[in-house]
């Protein structure tokens, strides 16, 4: 892999951060055969749930001795940092959760603590990045028409601190061609297209052709999911992706349709999988304003910018006693794992929660979660 003047004297840098990071750019530059470093916009990233990174990763975290040169953004940990007590966490994970993420901020990392971070930045079209979180990197690739592979932590921390990436994958754009086609019938649910899709998929890139139309929204919870059941970067969609008329169609085609799921009686209501957006939010208010008070826990997870710019709509959903948390999921977050049985509108959060948090789920989409959190 060919590198630069200035990316070999980093190479024999003091710092051993900065060392450190060179030297894994370029192992997995040489892996995947790349024939350079590129410059990225941004880093993500993810896995800083204290329950996830332990005093082992804490330890690596607190031991880099160089600041990131592009804007890093970090995915959710394992609390709401202020509201930590009111989601059962205990005073230990606190402080070790508060010492992963002063490292982070030391190193200059931005505590956005979303997986959403498109809501607050701005993310273009063609702009190379090394994000690590799979529903980022997905509706980054899909949605926006943005570039970037599947990082690690570990790769997208080393990609923060050098402000580069290696040229290879999705950042080609002959590597960001579709492979097979996918029909999502009328009455599928887009979360659960993608859960259904990534089954079968793996990491194929799909074309896919709703039968209905879909938001925004909707196609991040199809990313996702497709990315939680199955292993892909991005998908292309019909009529409403960026890049989807660059490429021809591709001759295999699947159909996804309805599916059914185990059904439990949820003691948690959990929204916010990927963190919600503004009209999510908008539309939980209308459905409660409906329906009335909340009889069951229900928490709803989105970035604190989000909810700090929103003050007034956070407030009403809250008087109907549902909460809204910042900076943490159902999923990254250990206090889900005292429910029984959480009821998700996201395809992600239902492949995840039996698996990391030991708790059983089931699917009900915005509507369907109200009316069980009213009910
Ligand atoms: Fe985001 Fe947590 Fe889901 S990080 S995509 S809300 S599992």
């Amino acid at each position: 892999m060919f590198l630069s003047k200035e990316e070999e004297r980093l190479l024999n840098s003091d710092s051993y951060a900065i060392r450190k990071s060179m030297e894994i750019l370029i192992a997995v530059g040489k892996i995947f055969e790349a024939d350079r470093l590129i410059s990225i916009k941004s880093a993500q990233i993810s896995g800083i749930s204290y329950d996830n990174i332990g005093d082992a990763g804490l330890e690596w975290l607190e031991s880099l001795d160089a600041k990131v040169r592009v804007p890093t953004f970090s995915n959710p940990c394992g609390m709401d940092v202020i509201r930590w007590r009111e989601m059962g966490i205990g005073e230990d994970f606190w402080k070790k959760q508060m010492k992963v993420l002063n490292a982070l901020k030391k190193i200059g990392v931005e505590l956005s603590l979303t997986c959403t971070p498109y809501y607050i930045h701005n993310v273009s079209k063609g702009d190379h990045l090394a994000w690590a979180e799979s529903s980022a990197i997905v509706y980054a690739n899909s949605v926006i028409g943005a570039r970037t592979n599947k990082e690690s932590g570990i790769t997208a921390i080393a990609s923060a601190i050098i402000g580069k990436t290696p040229n290879y994958g999705l950042h080609i754009k002959e590597n960001r061609k579709p492979d097979v086609r996918l029909i999502v019938e009328k009455d599928v649910n887009p979360a659960i297209a993608g859960y259904e899709a990534g089954k079968v998929v793996g990491d194929r890139i799909p074309l896919v052709e709703f039968e209905y139309a879909v938001s925004r929204d909707g196609l991040k919870a199809f990313g996702a999911a497709l990315a939680a059941t199955g292993n892909a970067a991005m998908f292309h969609a019909k009529g409403l992706t960026p890049e989807w008329k660059d490429f021809e169609i591709p001759k295999e085609k699947i159909r996804i349709s309805k599916d059914e799921f185990e059904r439990c009686e949820a003691d948690l209501i959990a929204i916010g999988c990927p963190h919600a957006s503004k009209n999510e939010l908008e539309e939980i208010l209308y459905l409660l304003s409906k329906k009335g008070k909340v009889k069951r826990e229900f928490w709803i997870f989105a970035s604190r910018k989000l909810i700090e710019e929103n003050y007034e709509l956070i407030r009403k959903i809250e008087e109907f006693g549902a909460k809204v948390f910042a900076d943490t999921c159902m999923v990254v977050s250990p206090a889900t794992k005292r429910f029984k049985c959480v009821m998700t509108n996201s395809g992600k959060a239902l492949e995840y929660l039996p698996k990391v948090r030991n708790v059983n789920a089931t699917f009900g989409d915005i509507k369907e979660c109200v009316e069980v959190a009213t009910r």
